[in-house]
């Protein structure tokens, strides 16, 4: 999508969106057939309230417009109007036969932040993968492809190319890892996606099968053992902050989630091929810092396996070594994530001494049961960690809700055999998944986890995504970072 900013209208074709905030709409007024429009939305019962919309076409500037109104409710924030706005425009007009967009926010008195996020919303909300249909009518393409946003005030251009474009940017990298299917994606495959974020200054390290059997990753290892697809622990190391320990994503990067001999049942299993969502978003997130130049040290780990049932797949009931020393005895093949970030946080905590490790993962059917597609799971030992991802979630709209931890959840995992097992009862699933990964975290590590099963994919399209992979995450570890690491 093309972006632009402008002081005012252009003249000729082009469809014009404009906001309503209740009965307050001095663009409409504004419209040369203005008593035409307002008897429209009359009719069309149309309020304002915050997610309408009404569209309706007025002679104006000596032509038929196609004019879009968008409600954005009485009391919302500068932010949430700009994305309601923005998004909305594309929604409805992406495949409606205008090519050119004009949003104007005149007289709404956005700071230049609250105007470039109307840009961000109309990209993100833009984003599509037509990869693979062959044989799209006419009809089903898309036809809008320039947006530009009017009355957004001096800054606003700065600010979207600075911070804004950077960021949708990399939720885009992060959806496209995630829509791609798993004869496509896979561990070596997902690498080389990554290689040419070389290019805008991150460090890039990849371990293969050997370099962690070396370090004894037997529980990541053990994962990829039933696949013929080579495992491979990827890292992305971002040095925008001078000196001082690093803060660490990490992120599960099960390129498919068979299940393993504990297999799915096949009614949905295909939903598995973004089992690696966790692994995406801190890729994209990676881009969007370094494509920003953010000032802050970040070190990004994916860790990526497939989990497969084969002659050579781990059993129910085998014992595996993990990095940190730690025995696991592996009763569910199914709980595999887990596995996979065990040894991926203690590799990340020996070998970098990160301050913070912050691991994403779709890790639990059981986080949907509690918290649906509404929120994210948040899982932590440090309350001010907490705070801080519950502030930036409120300010991303990567929504989180925090989940709690004990030492009654973590009896669950006791092995007879082994120092742990990899599975609880069903009762409290996300909590014990979570309470196995603590048992990785180092003394003085602050960590925070977050469940995103419910939330890396849509069946229904929201303001700032279409239907498919969301991007949760980016925005989130994004707001994060600027708060706490650059301020
Ligand atoms: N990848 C799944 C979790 C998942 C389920 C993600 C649904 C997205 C949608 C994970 O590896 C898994 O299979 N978890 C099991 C754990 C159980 C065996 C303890 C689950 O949640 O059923
Ligand atoms: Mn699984
Ligand atoms: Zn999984």
């Amino acid at each position: 999508m093309q972006i632009e900013f402008a002081e005012s209208r252009p003249t000729g074709d082009f469809a014009l969106v404009l906001p309503s905030a209740g009965a307050m709409r001095p663009g409409v007024t504004a419209l040369s057939d203005s008593a035409k429009a307002e008897f429209v939305l009359k009719r069309e019962r149309f309020e304002g309230d915050s997610g309408s919309s009404a569209e309706l076409f007025v002679d104006d500037d000596r032509t038929a417009r196609r004019v879009v109104v968008v409600g954005t409710g009485a009391d919302s924030k500068p932010s949430e109007i700009a994305e309601k706005l923005g998004g909305t425009a594309v929604a409805k007009l992406l495949k409606s036969g205008e090519t050119h967009a004009v949003i104007d926010i005149s007289g709404l008195g956005f700071d230049a932040d609250a105007a470039a996020r109307v840009a961000l919303a109309a990209e993100l909300r833009s984003w599509r993968y037509d990869q693979y249909r062959t044989r799209l009518k006419d009809k089903q393409k898309p036809t809008l492809d320039k947006v530009t946003i009017v009355g957004g005030g001096a800054g606003a251009p700065e600010r979207w190319a600075n911070r804004w474009k950077p960021v949708a940017e990399g939720v885009g990298f992060t959806r496209s890892l995630v829509t791609e299917p798993a004869n496509v994606i896979y561990p070596e495959s997902f690498v080389e996606r990554c290689r040419p974020l070389a290019d805008l200054g991150i460090d890039i390290e990849v371990l293969d099968r050997d370099q962690m059997a070396k370090l004894n990753m037997g529980a990541l290892l053990g994962v990829a053992q039933g696949s013929i697809r080579e495992p491979r622990l990827l890292v992305l190391r971002w040095n925008g902050g001078g000196a001082g320990q690093p803060t660490a994503f990490v992120g599960k990067g099960v390129t498919f989630d068979t299940g393993g001999i504990s297999i799915k049942p096949a009614a949905g299993m295909e939903a598995m091929k973004w089992d690696m969502a966790g692994a995406g978003a801190v890729a994209g997130t990676m881009m969007a810092l370094a494509k920003r130049k953010a000032k802050a040290n970040i070190v990004g780990i994916c860790g990526l396996v497939e989990n497969m049932p084969g002659g050579n797949a781990q059993r129910p009931g085998d014992v595996v070594h993990t990095m940190s020393g730690q025995t696991v005895e592996v009763i569910n093949t199914d709980a595999e994530g887990r596995l996979v970030l065990a040894d991926a946080v203690a590799y990340v905590q020996r070998t970098y001494r990160p301050s913070t490790v912050i691991d994403l993962a779709t890790l639990t059917g059981a986080i949907l049961v509690s918290l649906g597609h509404e929120f994210g799971g948040l899982f932590s030992n440090d309350e001010q960690l907490a705070g801080k991802l519950m502030e930036a979630a409120d300010e991303s709209g990567d929504k989180l809700w925090r989940m709690p931890l004990g030492d009654a959840f973590d009896r669950l995992l006791d092995s007879p055999i082994a120092d742990m097992k990899n599975v609880g009862p069903r009762e409290g699933g996300s909590i014990t998944a979570a309470q196995f990964i603590k048992r990785f975290i180092e003394n003085g590590t602050k960590w925070a986890h977050l469940d995103i099963a419910g939330m890396a994919w849509s069946d229904k399209p929201s303001d700032t995504y279409d239907k498919g992979a969301t991007g949760f995450g980016v925005r989130l570890l994004d707001q994060y970072v600027a708060d706490n690491l650059e301020a």
